[in-house]
């Protein structure tokens, strides 16, 4: 594709244009903080919060108030404004938080925009049009509209071609809180032996931001929200991949389980799903115990033939 059609797409875009504005401003302000470094607070026992969060949500709520005054607001700290209108921005001002605190360099601004018919019920899913996410310390900017494709840096982007989930590299999330109700280190488990590994980064959004580029193939988390995830299933979805939940279903903002991918591998990451639920197929490990009983036997072993 030339230039000149790489700048005709982007100007195709409505909403994009402003809201990348804002998210980078937003992310501007983030990485102040973070180089200055924050003090963390506690929302409930374990989940992390910082003033970057909280100050840069009030900033994205001021500016989308200014620029889409029309515009409905959900943002993660707390806000909720004009909540009854057609459109509605899912925000999360620092998807990342606990990296942020730590120093660690994966973190971002998500920006997710729902179209909702007129008289829709409060629980109705409507259509996502728009969605931006912003990583700062790369100053990438990963932005898609419905019909319009998606876009790194304003240009193109695609999902990976690869076919199989043999050759796939995955990602995924575990939550901070009720971590011990979480089977997911089961599924972690499983997917490392049956692909070419699973990262966990700690951003929701930004691993779907990977999978719509092709940097992974899959992505799967339970109990996200829709902040976490609004901006990136657009990504994913204009960038020629699927999002459902884990058994294939077409997925809600208010669903308990997120499933992306490239589509290649879709059927084949459902179909593992399914087993993992039913106890077919799985692959054990050896426990500690297991593990350095073995390995005892193992050094007498080798102690008695000396
Ligand atoms: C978190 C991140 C993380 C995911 C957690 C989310 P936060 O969001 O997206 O990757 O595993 O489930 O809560 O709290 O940093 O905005
Ligand atoms: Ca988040
Ligand atoms: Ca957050």
């Amino acid at each position: 594709m030339t230039g000149a059609a790489e700048s005709a797409i982007q100007t195709d875009f409505v909403f994009v244009p402003k809201a990348a504005e804002i998210a980078r401003g937003a992310g501007a302000r983030l990485l102040e903080y973070f180089v200055e470094g924050v003090e963390t607070e506690y929302k409930g026992d374990v989940d992390l919060v910082t003033v970057a969060d909280r100050a840069v949500e009030k900033l994205i709520r001021g500016r989308l108030g200014e620029i889409f005054p029309e515009h409905g607001i959900y943002g993660e700290e707390g806000t909720r404004e004009r909540m009854d209108s057609e459109y509605r921005w899912y925000v999360d001002p620092l998807d990342g938080t606990t990296n942020f605190a730590h120093g660690f360099p994966q973190f971002c601004v998500s920006m997710g925009l729902e179209h909702r018919p007129r008289g829709a019920k409060p629980d109705d899913d409507g259509t996502l049009v728009a969605g931006v996410i912003y990583d700062p310390m790369r100053d990438e900017l990963f932005a898609a509209e419905r019909g319009r494709g998606t876009q790194v840096n304003g240009k193109p982007a695609r999902v990976s071609r690869v076919p199989e989930l043999a050759e796939a590299l995955l990602a995924t999330g575990f939550p901070s809180r009720k971590r011990h109700m979480s089977p997911n280190i089961h599924f972690y488990h499983e997917f490392t032996l049956r692909s070419h590994g699973v990262r966990r980064a700690g951003s929701a959004a930004l691993d779907l931001a990977y999978v719509a580029c092709g940097r992974m193939e899959g992505f799967w988390e339970f109990n996200l929200n829709p902040w976490d995830t609004a901006a990136g299933i657009l990504l994913v979805e204009e960038a020629g991949g699927r999002v459902t939940d884990f058994a294939g279903a077409h997925y809600r903002l208010a669903s308990d389980e997120i499933l992306a991918s490239n589509g290649l591998i879709h059927e084949e990451l459902i179909g593992f799903f399914s087993d993992m639920f039913a106890g077919r197929n799985l692959s054990p490990i050896p426990t500690a115990q297991e593990f350095a009983r073995a390995r005892k036997s193992k050094e007498q072993g080798a102690g008695s033939s000396q």
